[in-house]
């Protein structure tokens, strides 16, 4: 048996409107989902909302309405962007759902009876619009080193978490388990920080200054920090406490996702939380890197955001994916530029991939009364191309699995483009001038059952206009899905379809 997959992707500030990061995190863990599905695995792949806080409080006082009903009126943004966006998640956690609200209250009470948890004064440089405090040293000319805006000076009593007391077992579990926080620069980097000594964690805000939260259960007038809460939603959502059979099964196979800009809190604060709280750690803390534009991140300020929605509209949602994909090493900071975008449309997509489906079509209408044929004897080069398609799914999956989706999809469309030259080699329109009917139905057979293995492999990216793709075949897709990705597996007798082209080259005008 093939141990579960579960991926998070980081809960969104449910105040943002969907942007590019959103985007490609929650397509990433999508991918991955569709990926692990296909080989068999089960899966549950988790994003939602971050509802509590100063932001969301301040948005809803400014519209006048409670924080809630603002929370409900702009989560569906993300909700509406993520189908859109053909991403099929399992499960939409927002935090200020009762189940995770109650799930967070038992982790606090049982932290506190504990000892866990004291109470202690707090004092520090504190950003409101980020909703953090800083170090005297963590500012930037007297301002957060953030986002560059103005700090205020707090003074409270406030609850904390004993993180100092972990400090030595952490450094001890990243450096035993390699896997455990990636790839290898993030890893150090939070080694890094941990041969600074480890301060407690202030996790409460006093309700009087903001009271859109979770209240402590041990003393009302505190809330629970934003972070505390929003971590808490990965072990919710996998039914700790609810369920708690499901939980063991799938928590130690847990794959976090987050940006690079959230690695401390992913990759200190929460394991040792979890450590504290009696429950194991997941299996890896993945940080991607950034999509920047000519070098610098994107974000609301620099006025250089990309909405994926208005990209996806203008090459199809499909296509945007497959960029997003094929162009992040990851880990790696990617730049963002619409110019390479359209050169892989065009080249990948329009030129290798949807003509060779369009020229198998048409041929298979001309030569042979538009019906798969029945191959005859393959010769060398069927051979050749059936070989090299063989062990294609396994080297596919296994680059999947290590995170390696970019390469991954260059081999597939590597073999994409060794069908196209198949073709040119055995050249079957010139066969059928020669009378040769038999060797056309071979070459063409090939060709298709090739075109369609590759399809399979890369529908996890391509959901839709792969679907269509096989439509055009006259396939039907069995389920489970990874019944097609043996050789040989298309029926002769089946009647293809033509029409317009999978990805149309004139969509920019
Ligand atoms: N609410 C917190 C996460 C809590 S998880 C328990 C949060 N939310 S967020 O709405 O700001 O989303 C941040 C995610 O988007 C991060 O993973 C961040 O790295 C990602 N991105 C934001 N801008 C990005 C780019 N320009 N490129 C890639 N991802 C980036 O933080």
């Amino acid at each position: 048996m093939e141990s579960p997959f579960y991926v998070t992707t980081p809960i969104y500030y449910v105040n943002d409107e969907p942007h590019l990061g959103h985007a490609y995190t929650t397509i990433l863990a999508d991918v991955l989902a569709r990926y692990a599905r296909l080989r068999g695995q089960e899966t549950f792949f988790l994003t939602g909302t971050d509802e509590h806080g100063q932001k969301v409080q301040q948005a809803a006082e400014e519209r006048g309405i409670s924080p809630q009903a603002h929370a409900d009126a702009t989560v569906v943004r993300f909700q509406n962007a993520w189908e859109h966006l053909h991403v099929a998640y399992d499960d939409f956690i927002r935090t200020t759902q009762p189940r995770h609200i109650h799930v967070v209250e038992a982790i606090l009470e049982d932290m506190w009876h504990r000892g866990e948890i004291y109470l202690g004064e707090y004092e520090g440089w504190y950003c409101v619009p980020d909703e953090r405090f800083w170090t005297e040293k963590d500012l930037v000319e007297g301002n957060c080193p953030d986002c560059g805006r103005p700090v205020e000076r707090i003074v409270e009593h406030n609850y904390f978490f004993r993180m100092s007391r972990y400090q030595n077992w952490l450094i001890a579990y990243i450096t035993e388990h390699p896997d455990f926080i990636q790839p290898e620069v993030r890893r150090n980097e939070v080694l890094g920080f941990l041969r600074q000594p480890l301060g407690d964690l202030c996790i409460s805000r006093p309700a009087s200054r903001l009271s859109w939260g979770i209240p402590l259960p041990f003393d009302p007038d505190y809330v629970t920090y934003v972070w505390f809460d929003a971590l808490i939603n990965y072990v919710t959502a996998a039914g700790y406490r609810s369920d708690p059979v499901r939980f063991e099964r799938l928590w130690p196979h847990t794959l976090h996702l987050i940006g690079k800009d959230i690695l401390t809190t992913h990759a200190v604060y929460w394991p040792t939380m979890l450590y504290a709280a009696g429950l194991p750690m997941p299996k890896t803390i993945f940080a991607h890197g950034w999509w920047v534009m000519r070098g610098a991140k994107m974000s609301k300020s620099r006025g250089n955001v990309v909405k994926p929605l208005d990209l996806a509209e203008v090459y199809g949602v499909d296509a945007f994916r497959y960029f997003l994909m094929r162009d992040m090493v990851l880990g790696r900071d990617a730049d963002f530029d619409e110019a390479r975008l359209l050169q892989r449309y065009q080249s990948d997509l329009a030129d290798d991939l949807g003509n060779l489906l369009h020229r198998l079509v048409n041929m298979t209408g001309r030569y042979c009364e538009g019906r798969i044929p029945t191959p005859a004897e393959f010769g060398v080069e069927e051979v050749a191309l059936s070989r090299r398609c063989q062990p294609l799914a396994a080297e596919t999956l296994r680059r999947v699995e290590a995170l390696a989706v970019n390469e991954a999809l260059g081999g597939v469309m590597d073999v994409v483009r060794e069908i196209n030259g198949y073709l040119e080699r055995t050249a079957p329109w010139k066969e059928a001038k020669a009378g040769r009917m038999e060797r056309v139905a071979t070459i063409l057979y090939t060709a298709i059952e090739a075109l369609r293995l590759t399809s399979v492999l890369l529908h996890p990216v391509l959901p839709e206009r792969m679907a269509e793709l096989w439509q055009r075949l006259g396939w039907r897709a069995p389920d489970p899905l990874r019944d097609g990705l043996a050789w040989g597996v298309i029926e002769p007798g089946t009647a293809v379809l033509s029409g317009p082209p999978l990805f149309p080259k004139d969509m920019e005008a």
